[in-house]
């Protein structure tokens, strides 16, 4: 899948899907040629133009007036040196300086994919991924830049990440380090990024790439439900089902940054990494900095075929463990039913409601340790909350369990209240600036996960608690943002490396945790979607979307989310009228299909309902468990966006294409309105499909389709339609 051409020094890596190209130009430097649909072959004939434009320097090592760094289609540009564009790095050497310029040396092309220490990865069967790594050094500053490119046989991507290695005998400083920079050549491009608050995560927002530079980040020490570290460039004309598009998915849970720059030349450039924004790492005689991966999946059939990429390529090759490709459990959560006002009885009721509808997993949210009543105390101690529980965590946990029933617990390890026993012990754990106050936020602390000592200890408490209660399920939540990055562990010189080692720190623990435990299913969460990333779900098979449950927000949330993430990653619950978030009233019904449009759960207080209602719930989960891997696994196609109106309908199509499942939502009612035709995809033209609609070709279901029903009535409406193939 990778090959070199020793004459013209150019590198193509191909699958029979896409093309990458990389030539080494004049002197050495690494130049960008082409990323997109597979080619053949590569000629070489595509040599980036000679030309002298004015005020661009030429490299030291040229005394070509027509070639200059500041205008060529770079690989991973650097500046300081005659690129004035953005780079892709930035070091400081012990002289002060910033120049850095990596040429050529040599590279290596491997079988398999090299894992990397520390961070989340995609993984895979070494036969059917290849790598190439490039080695660019700078001479005179004795530093060595390595490339990773890695090709998978079944994905229409490339897996990047690069590394900086210090062969000086000097400390360097790395004030920025990305993982990946892409340039384009002139061509009008659109920019499709995540970005939201609180209860509104990833929403959609498309706009033209025009001369200048935007910046899309999160300085939150988390990925944010701000800006998610997803991007996607496209060609103008792309729409879900046509037109080239390219996808920037970042590896990685912290602080992250994308730059976006248009040349004066028009040619596009997309840096992706992390944050910038007071980092610096100091990087001994023969240390490594590894950067995160990034996932540059590409599409020449519109916005669906770049998601189906994602979806498939996340689903098989970055979740893992026991949870990878197996169906996930219905669950109840107590959290809106209860919030911290429950008791045994109250829970035995939930439990035991909840087991008569067919839910499979009780969870018990925050709440049970510590003296917490509320959300001002004892987060950093994880043993349980003397007396709130009759018959003790293990007790009721074992309750729900001889039911038949899962048990799953909240928690927030990375914490601590100013109000808690770990707090009076050590103050010091901290994030912290001496003799400065630190915020608050949620009357709670964050703790420096880049301690040892410190991770240490909330492990030794969860362990204990792993090994007294029967755990099935895990939500780990995070619900305020760093702020005073500071580790009164490190030098002052070091301060620009906590934000990092904070995330190095996590994953290491994570790593242990999930492998120590591996019956467990993790489920990841940030006051709802704070920290819904590609990093996350290496290590958590699944995250909480968002805080808001309500059904007609949620069209947007999850609509967004399914650009990137995989609908088995998207956790969804079905919650109470009015609701806790928007206030707004919506039928059961629609909230039904909108939550079982992800990993379906309820979260209200089941002894609440009435008959009807529980009827109908019964019915709900019975079909969502019949239709389970369908709606967790199957191809997920996007019909209709909520951000272009009123409707909105989205499609699963199982992987042998014998069934189909379609939602149609409507916001608003309209007198007098258009009648709605959706033309499914993805189904076999030449079989018959059997459906509320009768007998219908695939064919006529695609190039036709069907007209959503007339007579639904009101706010807030559905449809839910299922097609079975007959043989
Ligand atoms: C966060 C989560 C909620 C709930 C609360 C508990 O906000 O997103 O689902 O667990 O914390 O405090």
């Amino acid at each position: 899948m990778i090959t070199f051409d020793q004459t013209k020094g150019t590198f193509h890596l191909s699958n029979g899907q896409i093309s990458y190209v990389m030539q080494i130009e004049d002197g050495g430097n690494l130049a960008h040629i082409y990323y997109g649909k597979q080619l053949a072959d590569y000629s070489g004939g595509y040599r980036y133009p000679r030309v002298d434009r004015s005020f661009s320097p030429n490299p030291p090592d040229s005394t070509d007036r027509l070639f200059s760094l500041d205008t060529l289609m770079m690989e991973f540009p650097g500046n300081g040196f005659g690129d004035f564009r953005e780079a892709a790095y930035d070091i400081r050497h012990n002289d002060g300086s910033h120049v850095t310029h990596f040429v050529y040396q040599e590279h290596q092309i491997m079988q398999g994919k090299p894992s990397i220490a520390g961070l989340p990865q995609t993984h895979g069967e070494a036969e059917a991924i290849e790598t190439l790594c490039l080695s660019l050094v700078d001479e005179t500053a004795k530093v060595e830049l390595k490339l990773f490119y890695s090709i998978f046989a079944d994905t229409a991507a490339i897996v990047r990440s690069s590394q900086l290695i210090n062969h000086h005998e000097a400390q360097v400083s790395i004030e920025q380090f990305a993982s990946q920079s892409l340039d384009f050549p002139n061509r009008p491009l659109d920019l499709i990024h995540l970005h939201g608050a609180w209860a509104r995560e990833r929403q959609i927002t498309r706009e033209p790439i025009q001369i200048g530079t935007k910046r899309l980040d999160s300085k939150r020490g988390a990925s944010s439900h701000q800006q998610n570290p997803f991007s996607i460039v496209a060609d103008p004309q792309t729409t879900e089902n046509q037109g080239e598009c390219f996808g920037f998915s970042l590896l990685y849970s912290g602080s992250h940054e994308t730059i976006i720059q248009r040349d004066p030349y028009q040619q596009t450039r997309v840096v992706m990494g992390i944050n910038s924004y007071h980092f610096n790492w100091q990087l001994n005689h023969g240390e490594v900095f590894q950067a995160p991966e990034v996932v540059i999946a590409y599409s020449d059939q519109g916005l669906n075929q770049l998601s189906h990429v994602y979806h498939n390529f996340y689903d098989q090759h970055l979740i893992r463990g026991t949870y990878k490709n197996q169906e996930r459990p219905i669950l109840i959560n107590n959290w809106e039913a209860t919030y911290f006002d429950f008791n045994e009885d109250k829970l035995e009721q939930l439990v035991s409601e909840a087991k008569d509808l067919g839910i499979e997993l009780f969870v018990l949210d925050d709440g049970w340790f510590g003296k917490r009543e509320d959300d001002r105390t004892s987060l950093g101690d994880w043993v349980e909350n003397e007396g709130k529980l009759a018959s003790g965590l293990a007790g009721f946990a074992n309750k729900v369990k001889d039911k038949g029933m899962q048990f799953g617990l909240w928690l927030e390890p990375e914490m601590m209240s100013g109000d808690s026993d770990l707090y009076r012990a050590h103050p010091e754990w901290r994030l912290e600036v001496p003799n400065r106050q630190p915020s608050l936020s949620r009357s709670q602390y964050v703790l420096d996960f880049s301690r040892q000592d410190v991770r240490d200890h909330i492990y030794r408490q969860l362990q204990d608690l792993f090994d007294r209660v029967p755990i099935d399920y895990i939500k780990w939540d995070m619900n305020r943002n760093m702020s005073d990055v500071y580790s009164l562990l490190l030098a002052p010189a070091q301060q620009g490396e906590v934000a990092h080692r904070y995330m190095l720190g996590l994953y290491d623990f994570l790593e242990t945790l999930t492998t120590t435990y591996p019956h467990i299913l993790f489920e990841g969460c940030s006051g709802g979607g704070g920290r819904f990333d590609a990093g996350f779900l290496y290590y958590m098979p699944q995250i909480w979307t968002s805080d808001n449950t309500d059904a007609i927000a949620r069209l947007k949330i999850q609509y967004g989310t399914s650009l990137v993430y995989p609908p088995s990653t998207m956790g969804s619950h079905v919650s109470a009228v009015p609701n806790h978030q928007t206030h707004r009233n919506t039928d059961l019904s629609i909230r039904g299909h909108v939550a079982m449009s992800g990993l379906l759960g309820y979260e209200l207080d089941l002894t609440q309902l009435s008959t009807e209602e529980k009827a109908v719930i019964t019915e709900q989960i019975s079909f969502y468990k019949k239709h389970r891997r369908l709606l967790q696994f199957g191809t997920f196609v996007r019909l209709l966006s909520p951000f272009d109106g009123n409707d909105t309908a989205w499609m699963y199509i199982s992987k042998d294409q014998s069934e189909a499942l379609v939602f149609y939502f409507r916001v608003l009612a309209e007198a007098s309105a258009p009648f709605v035709t959706l033309k499914l995809q993805g189904l076999a033209a030449e079989k018959q499909y059997e459906s509320d609609y009768g007998v219908i070709g695939g064919d006529e279901l695609m190039q036709m389709g069907i007209y959503i029903d007339p007579h639904l009535a009101g706010d807030y409406v559905s449809q839910m339609i299922h097609f079975k193939v007959i043989e």
